[in-house]
């Protein structure tokens, strides 16, 4: 007897939980997440992040605070931001030779006290300069100088390295970025000390609220902050491969797609091309979205965010920076 529908029904597989879940191809782990946390520097409470609603500011005794909780929920690993002082800030990021700056203070404390706990580190100089470019300006001022801000790098990672951190992570998406922060970490002695590369990151509108968190937003007499002669075009999804598989090249230990939610299809498509461990970064924007959709009451927020989450796990992520982990982490437990 011939069926007037295709013999093969593909409800069968969904009709319950159980099997719902026997057939289910990717889940989220606490095991695959990393919070992203932000340092100020003092010791006054928590300072609350208004476009970044349940993120906050912290003091470096805060911080540690708050990692000894991430650590008891079961997260692996965090990535420190901080926020700068304006009055250190200058031209050149001179402030990343201070062996005082915050960062170096607030990774050496994070990792005294829970060497367990993984420490991802941001190799950039958008902290620490006055005009809020990831690295040095070139002589006229209008654009920044690739090459002349590596050994600039070079000194902030191997501070880094120096002061506890796992992985740095150098972010500025300009050249030859992985190749010279391996070179400086092996000749000072930190061949352990691994490179998460942010690998193909994307010039994204959805940065606006971590610009607010950490104070870069705009440079002096612009109101936003064009970052389009280095990072991606959100057009290019070949180019974005390319420089991704260049990281790969210089000695990457894992590669970074960021945003991630608006660009699944490049994590997709690089996870057919490399064999490294491959991280999303679900940014700022993504979770002020989604919190302000919830807020109006036009989406649900914990199924969204769920979604969100999984939707990255499914394009190919091995581990996910999100600002959900702490709270995803907690709604398991
Ligand atoms: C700095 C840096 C940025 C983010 C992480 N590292 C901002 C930028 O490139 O302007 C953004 C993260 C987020 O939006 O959550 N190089």
């Amino acid at each position: 007897m011939s069926a007037s529908f295709p013999a093969y029904r593909s409800r069968r597989k969904r009709q319950t939980a159980a099997v719902r879940a026997l057939v289910q191809e990717v889940r989220l782990d606490v095991r695959d997440l990393i919070q992203p946390l932000f340092v100020t520097d003092g010791t006054g409470p928590p300072q609350s992040i208004d476009s970044m609603p349940g993120m906050y500011r912290y003091a470096p005794g805060g911080l540690v605070a708050e990692c000894g909780r991430l650590v008891d929920l079961g997260i692996p690993a965090v990535a420190v931001f901080p926020q700068i002082e304006p009055g250190l800030k200058d031209g050149s990021g001179s402030h990343v030779h201070a062996a005082d700056n915050l960062i170096y203070r607030a990774v050496r404390a994070v990792k005294q006290a829970y060497p367990q706990l993984w420490l991802i580190a941001d190799v950039a100089l958008d902290p620490y300069t006055d005009h809020g470019h990831d690295g040095v300006l070139t002589a006229d001022g209008r654009d920044v100088d690739n090459d002349a801000t590596i050994p600039v790098l070079q000194a902030l990672g191997i501070r880094l390295a120096e002061s506890g951190a796992d992985w740095v992570a150098p972010s500025d998406m300009m050249d030859g970025r992985v190749g010279g922060l391996r070179t400086a970490l092996d000749e000072a002695g930190h061949a352990g000390t691994g490179i998460l590369a942010y690998a193909a990151k994307f010039a994204s509108a959805y940065y606006g609220p971590f610009r607010e968190a950490v104070g870069s937003s705009r440079a002096a007499g612009t109101t936003s902050l064009d970052k389009r002669t280095y990072q991606l075009n959100p057009a290019n999804r070949r180019e974005a491969v390319a420089d991704a598989l260049l990281d790969d090249q210089e000695g990457a230990d894992a590669l970074m797609v960021k945003p991630a939610g608006p660009y699944l299809d490049v994590l997709h498509a690089l996870r057919r091309r490399t064999d490294l461990p491959l991280a999303a970064y679900q940014v700022s924007g993504e979770y002020a979205q989604i919190h302000a959709a919830a807020q109006l009451g036009w989406l649900d927020y914990a199924s969204v965010r769920d979604e969100s989450l999984l939707a990255i796990k499914r394009a190919g992520a091995d581990m996910i920076l999100t600002y959900f982990a702490a709270e995803w982490a907690e709604q398991q437990a």
